[in-house]
């Protein structure tokens, strides 16, 4: 049987709890993310997508986080907070779901905390994708995704076949505009300002695991998966 036969036979159980990737932008949660959410069969949960959505909508919600979202700012705590209240409470949220840039903030952590209380739902289990800035850059100024899946690419570690096209369905490949190198700075910024002190905080609640992100998508995803199947059972 093949490491990957043995985890998916691991996988029939229910995962009933919440997973949180936590790392700084570029760091490669949404890649993992969305491949934990598959394996699962739970939702891929990302408040940076919705909130991308509202802003190509042109919803209230969107015109608020527009500009904060250009400069590399947070989005403030209780728009995100509603935005996520009301999403968990979907039937596909019963049995799981994987949070991909949410809880940002030591707020959002507690919030959530409670919220994940009322669902019934086991402690959540926070992947900490470890990273040093230095590969983050070209990390997020290479990134293209697909318009019509939502795959992400690099142009210079995981570029599609054909350039600016999606190998999965030929949809067209765009450039986040808060990828430009000037945004960079500021969100790693606020990443070290606001988000980082969540790695403490769940360290200290004994829900945190450390990832080495720095390793290939593909051994990331085996790191995650193993250490994922470990919890099996635990309250
Ligand atoms: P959001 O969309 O959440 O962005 P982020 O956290 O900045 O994270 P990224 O999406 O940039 O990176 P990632 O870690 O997902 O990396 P990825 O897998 O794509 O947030 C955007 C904005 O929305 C925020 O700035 C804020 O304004 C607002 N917002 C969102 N949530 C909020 C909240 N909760 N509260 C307040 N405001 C909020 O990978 C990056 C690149 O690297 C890709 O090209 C990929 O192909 C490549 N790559 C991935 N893994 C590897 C690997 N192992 N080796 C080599 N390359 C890799």
């Amino acid at each position: 049987m093949t490491l990957d036969e043995r985890l998916s036979a691991i996988f029939t159980a229910k995962l009933d709890r919440a997973v949180i990737f936590l790392g700084p932008p570029g760091s490669g949660k949404g890649t993992q993310a969305k491949e934990l959410a598959k394996t699962y069969g739970i939702p891929h949960l990302s408040t940076g997508d919705m909130l991308r959505e509202h802003v190509s909508l042109g919803t209230p919600l969107g015109r608020l986080a527009k500009p904060l979202m250009e400069h590399g700012e947070l989005v403030p705590d209780s728009v995100v907070l509603r935005m996520v209240a009301e999403r968990i409470e979907r039937p596909d949220c019963f049995h799981g779901f994987v949070f991909d840039g949410f809880p940002r903030t030591v707020t959002q952590a507690k919030y959530l905390g409670e919220l994940l209380k009322q669902h019934g739902l086991k402690q959540p289990f926070v992947i900490f994708m470890v990273i040093g800035t230095s590969v983050l850059m070209k990390r997020m100024t290479g990134r293209r995704i697909c318009q019509l899946c939502g795959e992400i690419y690099n142009i210079y570690d995981r570029p599609p076949k054909i350039d600016g096209i999606c190998d999965n369905d030929g949809g067209e490949l765009t450039h986040r505009p808060d990828d430009r190198e000037e945004v960079v700075g500021p969100r790693l910024h606020a990443y070290e300002k606001q988000t980082a002190p969540l790695v403490t905080y769940y360290r200290r609640l004994g829900f945190l695991h450390d990832i080495d992100a720095r390793k290939s998508v593909e051994e990331v995803k085996q790191d995650i998966l193993q250490s994922v199947a470990s919890i099996r059972g635990e309250r």
